[in-house]
């Protein structure tokens, strides 16, 4: 069985952070997206596994994964010149996935459970064609959405229907074999120009294959926009955050509930409520931060207040009395200019310097 992630595809939901980067390396408790995919797939037995990539954020996503030995799993690039559709990128993967059964994974989606047990079922029950994960979503015009009979197989599947049948979304992790190539080969490309993997899948049907599924038992958190993304991160710091300090925290300070400090970070005067991640290097001086948020590292708090915030690496915030609600990308600098009184809530791109008005 091998993995199929993708993280091709252009990104425009996340704008200003994508233009500067790939989306599914956007952070989440200062671990990209991709990271929990891949040990996901990793948890689930599956170490070989393919990563479609784009031409624009290709080289990107290659250094943050590497070649998959941190993760346990042996990596290789696939490139698709154009995102062309999820059908259109598993047919580019056709060379690496062989003959083998493989897991589809979308690489910006995020859930709170192991796929493990559905990988299990579909290794050894070979009497279904595929299988999809599914969940129900009360805007279901904004996703894959599946229509399912009694006897539990999907009858039919349609990308982003203006008249949903169901409310029953899919969620981007698939199960395949082979015979998903055939059907991917018989399809046209729909009316938003991308050979739609949804297609695919009704081919599949089409052509006789029977296509179960498995409901998603836990939180799904498609990491789209600024509230879905610090929603993402409230969750993953609740559930998943571990404390430990590896820096320095003077006598001065105050840390309580969890709360993670990265190596050669330095806390002076300041106040640590958790669930907090801090990381590698950071700098917190007579400020207070949390609870649920992310600082990543080489980010440097200054006399300022963060709260309910991620903060990407190298940022800098300075004199500013209270910050919540926020979602700052890398190397951005936030001080006072011209003087104003109150609450922020940002949401500003990688290199952008922010001068607030003071009164
Ligand atoms: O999040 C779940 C939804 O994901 C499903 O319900 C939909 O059926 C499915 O089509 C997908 O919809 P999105 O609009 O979220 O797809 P997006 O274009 O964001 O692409 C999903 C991932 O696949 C993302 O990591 C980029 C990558 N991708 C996308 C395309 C179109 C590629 O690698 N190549 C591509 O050609």
């Amino acid at each position: 069985m091998k993995g199929l992630v993708l993280a091709g595809g252009s990104g425009t939901r996340l704008r200003p952070l994508t233009y500067t980067g790939a989306k599914q390396l956007v952070p989440v408790a200062n671990r990209p997206v991709l990271f929990y995919v891949i040990d996901n797939l990793v948890d689930a037995g599956v170490t070989e596994i393919g990563v479609i990539i784009s031409p624009e954020t290709g080289a990107e996503i290659r250094k943050a994964l590497g070649d998959g030995s941190a993760f346990g799993a042996r990596l290789e690039y696939i490139l698709q010149d154009r995102p062309a559709g999820l059908a259109h990128a598993v047919a580019t993967a056709k060379p690496f996935l062989g003959d083998d059964d493989f897991v589809m994974y979308l690489g910006d989606n995020l859930i709170g459970m192991k796929i493990r047990e559905a990988v299990e079922t579909f290794r050894s029950d070979k009497t279904f064609a595929a299988s999809v994960m599914l969940h129900e979503v009360p805007n279901p015009s904004s996703f894959g959405i599946a229509e399912i009979d009694a006897s539990g197989n999907v009858v039919s599947l349609v990308e982003k229907p203006k008249e949903p049948k169901s409310n029953l979304a899919l969620v981007g992790i698939y199960l395949f074999r082979k015979s998903i190539l055939d059907a991917i080969a018989q399809i046209k490309p729909s009316t938003r120009g991308e050979l739609e993997i949804t297609d695919a899948i009704s081919k599949l049907i089409a052509l006789g294959g029977t296509v179960k599924f498995t409901r998603l038992t836990s939180w799904w958190l498609d990491t789209g926009k600024k509230d879905d993304m610090l929603l993402a991160n409230d969750t993953v710091l609740d559930d998943w955050l571990t404390g430990g300090i590896d820096g320095t925290v003077d006598a001065a300070s105050k840390v309580s509930g969890r709360v993670r400090i990265g190596k050669g970070a330095r806390v002076e005067n300041s106040v640590i409520r958790g669930p907090v991640i801090i990381g590698d290097g950071v700098e917190i001086v007579d400020s207070r931060i949390g609870p649920f948020t992310a600082i990543g590292d080489g980010v440097k708090v200054v006399r300022s207040t963060v709260e309910h915030s991620v903060i990407m690496a190298e940022s800098s915030i300075i004199d500013i009395p209270r910050l919540e609600d926020s979602l700052l990308g890398k190397r951005v600098v936030v001080r006072p200019g011209i003087s104003r009184h109150g609450a922020l809530s940002l949401m500003v791109g990688d290199d952008c310097v922010v001068e607030l008005s003071q009164d």
